[in-house]
Parts: structure tokens; sequence; C-alpha cells
């Protein structure tokens, strides 16, 4: 069969600029950026501080219209539309993971997950049913009348996934969303958030200053000073994950990735037979591992048997 690969794009930017005027000054925050996000990619722009990486992460989500380029998203031009219809297409194709979690503090974790389903007139009850699923995804479903006061960040940036994924997106925006997380969180959140996405086919833009986070994405761009520097396209690595049947169950769990993980640090030298390893674990590049599907960058401070939220028996 010629199955000649049909490539299909999520996010298309073309020949984008944002330029802010401060007095007399020009900031070029984008100063000409181009590519193309294939739909299902976990993409990382990262960059250092002002490299223009919010500025690009707001245009694409439609927050602010870039001076000059085009932006197109699930086939629509976003720099054509009007705030109104902004404010709709994103209600319809696109969830948002904050670094501060922004979640109301007067709310239960199922209240809140619920609310941007208010916004599509749904009936409480169906909302609810909703919201609780969500919250299962990301495990948290004992936690459902707790007030994001009574949960922990890791868990607090959780029930923000659940609400980011509650309206079944196409794409999900982040702007480190890890960001105040402590290093085993981080990866937790992380590895959640790459498996949700890749169960779904969603594609997700997440934003950080951090390589090793980055290097968790399909696709990396590198920006600098308002410039695209390098597009690096991880994807190979994570092939196997893209190819497990809509449906299935993906099978990752989080104790596995982290035992594995724990094996995969090369402080102890020891013998690892091949035979154990599937096909899939050859691959190998800058400090990444790949145990079975999943990419296991190495990240300093990652201390694999703990897990994040758990306080253990204190
Ligand atoms: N509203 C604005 N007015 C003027 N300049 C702005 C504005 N927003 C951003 N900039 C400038 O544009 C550049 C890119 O900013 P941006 O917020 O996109 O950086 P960033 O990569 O997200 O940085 P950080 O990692 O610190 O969040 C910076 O030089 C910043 O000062
Ligand atoms: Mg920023």
């Amino acid at each position: 069969m010629d199955k000649s690969k049909k490539k299909k794009y999520a996010i298309k930017v073309k020949d984008l600029y944002k330029i802010y005027m401060i007095g007399t000054n020009k900031v070029r925050a984008l100063n000409g950026v181009d590519f193309a996000i294939e739909k299902g990619t976990f993409c990382c722009i990262v960059g250092t501080s002002g490299s223009g990486k919010s500025t690009l992460l707001n245009m694409m989500a439609g927050l602010e219209p870039p001076t000059k380029g085009e932006i197109i998203i699930a086939g629509e031009h976003m720099e054509r539309k009007n705030e109104a219809q902004l404010v709709n297409f994103r209600q319809a194709h696109v969830g948002f993971i904050f670094q501060s979690y922004n979640l109301l503090p007067n709310m239960t974790a199922i209240e809140n997950i619920a609310l941007p389903l208010t916004f599509q007139g749904m009936d409480k009850a169906k909302r609810i049913k909703k919201a609780k699923k969500a919250l299962k995804m990301v495990g948290l479903q004992e936690f459902g009348n707790h007030r994001p006061g009574q949960m922990s960040g890791g868990q607090q940036q959780r029930v923000g996934i659940a609400r980011a994924l509650v309206v079944n997106p196409e794409i999900i925006f982040a702007d480190e969303p890890t960001g105040n997380l402590d290093s085993n969180t981080t990866l937790d959140v992380l590895k959640l958030i790459k498996k949700i996405v890749a169960e779904n086919k969603q594609t997700v833009v997440m934003v950080t200053h951090d390589n090793n986070l980055a290097s968790y994405g399909d696709m990396i761009i590198h920006i600098k000073d308002g410039k695209i520097t390098e597009i690096e396209q991880n994807r190979q690595v994570n092939e196997d994950l893209d190819n497990v049947e809509l449906g299935g169950t993906l099978d990752i769990p989080s104790e596995m990735s982290d035992e594995a993980a724990l094996s995969a640090q090369p402080a102890e030298p020891q013998p690892v037979s091949a035979e154990q390893d599937t096909a899939s674990d050859q691959e190998s590049s800058k400090g990444q591992q790949v145990l079975g599907n999943v990419t296991v960058p190495s990240y300093e401070g990652y201390h694999p048997g703990t897990s994040g939220n758990d306080p253990g028996s204190a």
C-alpha cells in the first residue's frame, strides 16, 4: 500500500512579527518566525527570559494580535478574526495551562474543572460528570471536593490540566506549566500531559526556559531574540506513542517509568542485558533514555522512586 504520509498540521505560523513601541524604541518581540506543528505533536518552545516565548504563545492562542504575519490553527486564520470570533474559537478549540494554576480559590477541584463547560452552556449534571472524568484522568479522583488551598502545588497543577482537558481541545497551550513545581513533581506533571495528549491525539505547545524539560518534546523550537535559531524533530523516538490505536490502552504506569528511569541512571554501571529491552530502546540522544515507549530525559535533581505528590508515610 502506497501510504505517502500526508502531514496534517495543527498550527502554521508564517513570517510572524510582533513589534512593541516603547517611546521611540522598537522592541522586536518576534522578528520573523516561521514553523508548522503537525497534529498530535508535543511541541516545546524553549528560550531564555525575554526571548519571545510568551509573545509567540499568546499570539498563537489569539490573545494578542501580531504586527505582521499569519497564524493558521485548525485551518483558520487567527489574525483575521475579531475579538468575539477569537473568544468563540478559543472556547471550541483551545485549552490553557498556566504556570500559576489560576484556579478559583473558593471553588472545589470539580467546580474549577467544570468551569469552562459553563461557558458552553452545558447543564450542571453533565458538567459534573465530565469534570469527574477529567479529574480521574489526572489521577485525583479522591480530591474532587478539595479547594485549591487544600492541595499541593502539583495537585493544583493537575487540576489545571484537567480543566484544560475537559473541553477536549484540539490544542493545548501551556506557558511554563511546571514553573512553580519541584523537579519530581515537574516530571510527573510533564509525563502526565504527554501521556494524555498522546492518547487523545491532541497537540500541545509548551513554553519553557529549561532545555531539559524541552527535550520531552516531539518537536523543539529554540527561540532567541524573537527569532527561531533551531527546530529539532525528536519525533522518531516517540513514534510508538503515535501508533497506539486510539481508544486502546497506552500502558505507561508512572511507577514503571520511574523505576525504569532509576535503572537508567548512569551513576552505577550496571550490566544491562540488551535482550531485556524492546527494540524501541535503541535510540538515545542528548542524555535521553528511551524506555519502552517513554523518553525520559536525564534531569538533574530527579530522584525516581518518590512520586512528587505523595507525602509518603510521614
Ligand atoms: N506588552 C509589551 N510591551 C512592550 N514590550 C513587551 C511587551 N510584552 C513583551 N515585551 C518584550 O518582548 C520581549 C519578549 O517578551 P516575552 O514575554 O515574550 O518573553 P519570554 O520569552 O516569555 O520571557 P520569560 O521567560 O521571562 O517569560 C521582551 O523583550 C519583552 O520585554
Ligand atoms: Mg514568558
